[in-house]
């Protein structure tokens, strides 16, 4: 046994990595390139009659999760092998890719990386100190908006993480999956920089979505969906199963990112748009810009389930998941009529019950799904602008920072 605190010792072993270094020198590495890995599936039992009994068993339906044991002399992964869901090809090799969409969203999604402190809130703090800045209502509106997206982030982050991810069996989607775990790592950090920029009271900000109704509602809407699939039991490969998973990424990526974060997008901007809270609503631009591509990613890999898997897609489950937008809409219907129950900078919440009618529309006809509000219009025709993102690689003007030449690496 080695003793890291023994500089002798260490001399001695010039190749061992340290304890926290967890790297291997060059020299060492080149040794072994290009040898054949030496892989012990289970290195505590693993007898050749083990091997037979898991040779014979037969292909489950349900999906490689990527930590099944190495085969070794495997055959190549085919483009032709890689499925959404139920795929039991490797899942750990990222290439030859099928779903070119993922890749580009993953590299789109790179380029539009931006972090919360880039983004001076001085302007914000002077109007909220001053007590002629905002009116009651304006500043209801902020509380109350990031009471629900302070914590509506974790849950979609802690959805992807702790359910959603194993059963997306597809490398390039599970690529895209990671980079918005971390984007909504950040936008849980843009709402936690704002309030400390204010000097907001954090635990009445933070436990509002158990506190306020208009705010608990939404939560406490998505969360049943979540809870199926993230059971460490629930897999998929059954059409009962399958069903339950398509209805939980229409739940998240239709639903909750997709109209319960629309009243309070428009509020926010809105306000922006006035020359009011600028620093906060150029912060919920980049958290709609992210979002706005989170969806589009779900609407895809929702689609392309369907593609794979017609049989998933009855009359009746179409009937359940047209139930669940109706009622999300009244929802948040119901938020925006909560949190602006008189009316605010031009906006009431009828305007905003018009809105949902018109992107629920929007999101059924994504989906293949019959619309539900004929004739309905877009009260807000400058959010589309933003929502569309044709104008996704330079839309912020203002940035300062360029990540692809920040912070040279050193080798030695
Ligand atoms: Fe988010
Ligand atoms: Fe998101």
């Amino acid at each position: 046994m080695l003793n890291w605190d023994d500089p002798l010792a260490i001399t001695a072993h010039p190749t061992t990595p340290r304890p926290g270094q967890g790297l291997v020198d060059n020299a060492t590495l080149m040794q072994t390139a290009g040898a054949a890995p030496s892989v012990n599936p289970n290195p505590i039992s693993w007898t050749h009659a083990d091997e037979q009994i898991l040779l014979k068993t037969p292909t489950p339906h349900h999906g490689a999760t990527g930590l099944e044991s190495l085969t070794l002399g495997a055959s190549r992964v085919r483009v032709d092998d890689k499925r959404i869901i139920n795929c039991r090809a490797d899942l750990n090799q990222l290439v030859p890719f099928k779903y070119d969409w993922a890749w580009q969203k993953y590299l789109d999604a790179c380029a539009n990386h931006w972090m919360p402190q880039e983004i001076s809130m001085n302007a914000d703090l002077a109007l909220w100190k001053d007590p002629h800045g905002l009116t009651d209502d304006e500043r209801i509106i902020i509380k109350r908006n990031l009471g629900f997206f302070s914590t509506a982030d974790s849950l979609v982050a802690n959805n992807l993480v702790l359910a959603v991810y194993r059963h997306i069996t597809n490398p390039e989607c599970r690529q895209y999956l990671l980079r918005q775990a971390f984007e909504e790592a950040l936008h849980t950090h843009a709402y936690q920089y704002i309030v400390e920029s204010l000097g907001l009271d954090q635990g009445e900000i933070f436990n509002m979505y158990r506190e306020v109704p208009a705010v608990a509602r939404k939560a406490e809407w998505a969360l049943p969906f979540t809870q199926y699939l993230a059971d460490p039991h629930f897999q998929t490969g059954t059409i009962e199963n399958d069903q339950r998973l398509l209805r939980e990424l229409v739940a998240f990526y239709v639903i909750f990112e997709g109209i319960f974060f629309y009243v309070g997008f428009v509020q926010i901007l809105s306000m922006g748009r006035r020359n009011k809270m600028t620093g906060t609503a150029e912060q919920f631009q980049y958290i709609l810009r992210d979002e706005s591509m989170h969806m589009n990613f779900g609407i895809d890999v929702i689609n392309q389930i369907k593609i794979e898997n017609p049989q998933l897609w009855t009359a009746e489950f179409q009937q359940q998941l047209i139930s669940m937008i109706r009622e999300a809409v009244e929802l948040e219907a119901q938020y925006a009529y909560d949190t602006m129950p008189r009316g605010v900078l031009g906006l009431n919440a009828q305007m905003f019950e018009e809105y949902l009618h018109f992107i629920a529309n929007r999101r059924c006809a994504q989906i293949g799904l019959a619309e539900q509000y004929s004739g309905a219009t877009n009260p807000f025709p400058w959010m589309s602008e933003v929502l569309d993102l044709k104008k996704e690689k330079n839309f912020f003007e203002s940035r300062v920072t360029e990540y692809q030449t920040g912070g040279a690496l050193r080798w030695d």
